[in-house]
């Protein structure tokens, strides 16, 4: 593997110029990429770098998988749109391929385009659903402080960050936002299960507050958001979660964008606390990038009150194009195939027996996740908890050193883009594609501990 030690040029300092000079606002590391292939990815200097964060969380898939490139060739032999009056096969197949892994209530989907899109289909089939079964009044989505559900104008709406909304207010309704489960904020001899029900209850709370016949929908992804970026709450808290939903007809949305198809070792996130949802909705994984792909997988039961004669008020112009759908299909069948849910399993905990030699690093203050998805919490000290003012530019440089060494990770680079609400740590996303071997998982980790040492030299962390 090729390392320069040269500190890439930062991202936010740079004004696109050359080719680059008519894209709006955009603000790329000085790297271009050639080619990829499996976990890799190659610059047009012929640079390899591990894809450490698989795009966004996004590459379950390796790159560059032959099976992918086929499929969407014989795609496009045959067509490469379906007119939306006119049957689209590639739409059914995915839907039955969505329902071969989905839990067994969960059958019919809805097929977009991407996450932001699928998450606003998924609120707006809960209000269509309210109001098709004669409940009018319910129309509110309560979610979580600090969650990311998405950029369009609702779904920033829904996230929970009032710092990236303020450039765009006012939004469409800001509805209520509760706190998430938190391993910050549990008190000092407080057991996580007792917590998670404390938690749990803040829901209840809130739709009494808002009165339950005016709550439609609660969406969460199944991990910690925001300062509790990957924490996987206690099963119980999902259980409780569960109950209340079913007490005040409200529908649990799970958005699964991220945590769905294998990336936490399980299909789904919520497989792992036994808990089944009323929606799914997924995004990145479920099209791994070969094309862009969304989707949402709803209940026997909303998906009745439609067939009814409730017709869905919706559709996009590349709503289950058959390419994404196409692509989809083979996703699945690879994952199935070349058993990498059950390698996701396998290499996440091999990843995560590592943790202690991240841990060793004074600015890591936590790892934590679940499968291949593992995320560090960097900060400036330790004990008390010191977090990095943006004018130190930290997640920039440690971006620059992670790529001088060979590795490329997806950042919140929030420091010029996006701030948070509260301080804290720079989250750090340890989620390559699912093919990876155990001999790549060491080889991340090694790069990842030689950058972070390198980055703590350079900003005097000790
Ligand atoms: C949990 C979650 N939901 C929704 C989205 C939005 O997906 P997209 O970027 O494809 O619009 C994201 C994107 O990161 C996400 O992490």
């Amino acid at each position: 593997m090729t390392t320069s030690t040269k500190v890439r040029n930062l991202p936010g300092l740079l004004e696109p110029e050359g080719d680059w000079r008519n894209v709006f606002s955009y603000h790329p590391m000085d790297v271009e990429l050639a080619r990829a292939e499996g976990i890799h990815l190659y610059d047009t200097e012929g640079r390899r770098y591990i894809d450490a964060s698989g795009g966004p969380m996004a590459v379950n898939l390796g790159h560059n998988d032959a099976r992918m490139k086929a499929v969407l060739t014989a795609q496009l032999d045959d067509y490469a749109y379906v007119h939306p009056v006119l049957a689209n096969r590639q739409r059914a197949n995915l839907c039955n391929a969505v329902a071969s892994v989905t839990p067994p209530s969960l059958n019919a989907t809805d097929v977009v385009s991407g996450g932001s899109e699928v998450v606003e289909t998924a609120i707006k089939i809960a209000r269509q659903y309210h109001v098709a079964t004669g409940q009018h009044s319910k129309y509110k989505t309560i979610a979580l402080n600090e969650s990311y559900h998405g950029m369009t104008l609702a779904t920033m709406a829904l996230s929970g960050n009032p710092r990236t909304t303020q450039h765009f207010e006012p939004l469409l309704p800001k509805w209520l936002h509760i706190q998430q489960y938190s391993d910050y904020r549990r008190p000092e001899g407080v057991d996580r299960e007792t917590w998670a029900m404390t938690c749990a209850a803040e829901l209840e709370r809130a739709i009494l507050y808002e009165g339950p016949e005016t709550v439609a929908a609660f969406i969460a992804t199944p991990h910690g958001c925001g300062p509790d970026y990957g924490v996987v709450a206690p099963a119980a808290y999902w259980r409780e979660i569960r109950r209340i939903c079913d007490a005040y007809d409200v529908l649990l949305i799970a958005d699964e964008v991220i945590t769905g198809f294998g990336r936490t070792g399980r299909w789904f996130g919520m497989d792992h606390f036994g808990v089944v949802p009323d929606m799914m909705v997924f995004g990145k994984g479920i099209g791994s990038c070969y094309a862009p792909l969304a989707a949402v997988t709803v209940s026997d039961r909303i998906d009745r009150s439609f067939k009814d004669g409730a017709y869905f008020v919706h559709g996009f112009t590349y709503g289950g194009h058959p390419l994404a759908c196409a692509a989809g299909v083979k996703v699945i069948e690879i994952l199935k195939e070349d058993r990498l849910v059950e390698n996701s399993a396998a290499m996440g905990a091999h990843l995560h027996a590592q943790r202690d030699r991240l841990l060793v690093h004074p600015s890591v203050a936590d790892v934590r996740g679940w499968g291949l998805f593992m995320v560090l919490e960097l900060v400036e000290t330790r004990s008390p908890r010191g977090y990095f003012a943006p004018e130190r530019k930290a997640e920039q440089l440690l971006q620059s050193i992670t790529l001088a060494n060979g590795l490329v990770f997806y950042s919140t680079l929030y420091g010029p883009r996006r701030a948070p609400m509260m301080s804290r740590g720079l989250p750090i996303w340890v989620s390559p594609p699912l093919t990876i071997t155990a001999g790549e998982v060491d080889d991340l980790v090694d790069l990842l501990d030689r950058s972070l040492g390198e980055w703590e030299d350079v900003l005097g962390v000790r």
